[in-house]
């Protein structure tokens, strides 16, 4: 078994499909190694690229107000992507590309071992929840999956295009919350 360290220095090298070819960086996901919470994005955009970190353009900045919120903070808690390199102009990430990519991701999972998941849009929540998830209905729901809870909701970046999206956004946040709260209540 790898440590996350390990598998970090194993997808910097990674040559399993055609992203690799104009990654200025990989984004293998940042955080608590033992964090209770892992929010799962789609890919990296410019700025992940840029600094090899989930998260960190505008959309990330939208994410750090939403786990601030709740009264965590980003070192709490893990992020990452369905896939590690920047798709092309932020294209949605091809089939090939997460299928070559989620290994990756499965085994950040298993080391983490989470208790809550959290999707952000629809191809996070596609991938790892269900194939015909419609993110407007399934949002703000728990799904139980292999032992953990998972909830799929918008991603950030839909909100700073549909304004109409926020407050839906934040009453899942306020249930992850919750949830987050009991079960760390009653592991004391
Ligand atoms: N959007 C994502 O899905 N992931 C990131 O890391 C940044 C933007």
């Amino acid at each position: 078994m790898y440590t996350l360290a390990e598998l970090k220095t194993i997808t910097d090298k990674c040559r399993r499909c055609r992203l690799c070819r104009n990654r200025t960086n990989v984004v293998f996901g940042q955080g608590n190694p033992k964090a209770g919470i892992m929010f799962i994005g789609e890919g990296p955009g410019y700025h992940e690229d840029m600094q090899g970190l989930a998260f960190v353009g505008p959309a990330g900045q939208l994410l750090t107000k939403a786990i601030e919120g709740i009264g965590l903070t980003r070192d709490e808690v893990y992020i990452a992507n369905i896939v590690k390199c920047r798709p092309p102009n932020n294209r949605n990430p091809r089939e090939d590309e997460m299928e070559a990519c989620i290994p990756y991701l499965r085994w950040q999972v298993k080391l983490i071992k989470p208790e809550i998941i959290v999707c952000l849009g629809s191809i996070s929540a596609r991938n790892i929840i269900d194939k015909n998830l419609r993110i407007t209905k399934q949002r703000g729901k728990w799904i139980e999956k292999k032992g953990f809870k998972i909830m799929p909701t918008y991603h950030p970046a839909a909100l700073l295009r549909d304004e109409g999206k926020k407050k839906p956004f934040w009453e899942d946040f306020k249930e992850i919350k919750r949830e987050y709260f009991e079960i760390k209540n009653q592991s004391i």
